[in-house]
């Protein structure tokens, strides 16, 4: 089944109690973009906004980690009720299997995430290991940026890599897309589509959640 995962980065902050109940009754996923100015040019929200939110939301929730040393945050996150929690390769490196494991070893589906010019096949050892990779189709940092089309083909040799070894991981793109760019999203494979803008900037935002679903 596509699912939809709204971005809250898109939400508006003072009414954000609003913009969740959005989320509740039209979303799959909550997608919390966490990020630190290290690992990407610009500072978002950490726990003091996730802790007080989190009881308003009964939809799984989704944390991007776009921070340095990611590790440092798995217990709090997986504290906070986050049932998916993903981090940077570029962040991770070598560590990368290893920080898979513990995001798993305290219940949450653990995901690793590329930025655009990451070679794809990077992912490719980890088939097996990670839940899902989040493949973004943006550089990571800013909602509201323009669709990278060579993500669908990047989408597509994932997919058919996780069938050739028999894996049943997700993936999950995130950035830029709207209306225009979802069926092909989704016709490339993607399990799970990130939405910020498109859902928030529209005038009715649960309308746009089910149009983009069923598009
Ligand atoms: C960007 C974030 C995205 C962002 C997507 O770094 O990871 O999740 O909120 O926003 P749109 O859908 O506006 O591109
Ligand atoms: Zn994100």
């Amino acid at each position: 089944m596509f699912r939809i995962a709204p971005s809250i980065l898109a939400a508006n902050f003072l009414r954000l109690e609003k913009d969740l109940q959005t989320v509740n009754r039209s979303g799959d996923i909550l997608h919390l973009d966490v990020m630190d100015g290290s690992l990407v040019p610009n500072i978002s929200f950490g726990f003091s906004v996730i802790d007080q939110l989190a009881p308003a939301v009964s939809v799984p929730m989704d944390a991007h980690l776009m921070v340095v040393e990611p590790q440092r945050w798995f217990d709090k996150i997986a504290s906070d009720g986050v049932s998916m929690c993903s981090f940077h390769y570029e962040a991770a490196g070598s560590h990368s299997a290893e920080y898979l494991a513990r995001i798993k070893s305290l219940g949450m589906k653990a995901g690793l995430v590329i930025n655009p010019d990451v070679p794809v096949d990077r992912l490719f050892p980890y088939i097996g290991q990670a839940d899902y990779f989040l493949l973004m189709s943006v550089f990571a940092g800013f909602g509201g940026q323009k669709f990278i089309p060579e993500s669908l083909e990047r989408a597509a040799s994932l997919k058919r890599e996780i069938k050739r070894l028999g894996a049943d991981a997700l993936i999950e793109m995130d950035g830029g897309i709207n209306m225009t760019t979802v069926s092909s999203v989704r016709d490339a494979g993607v399990d799970i589509a990130v939405a910020g803008s498109a859902v928030f900037g529209a005038a009715d935002p649960e309308a746009a959640v089910r149009a983009l679903r069923g598009a």
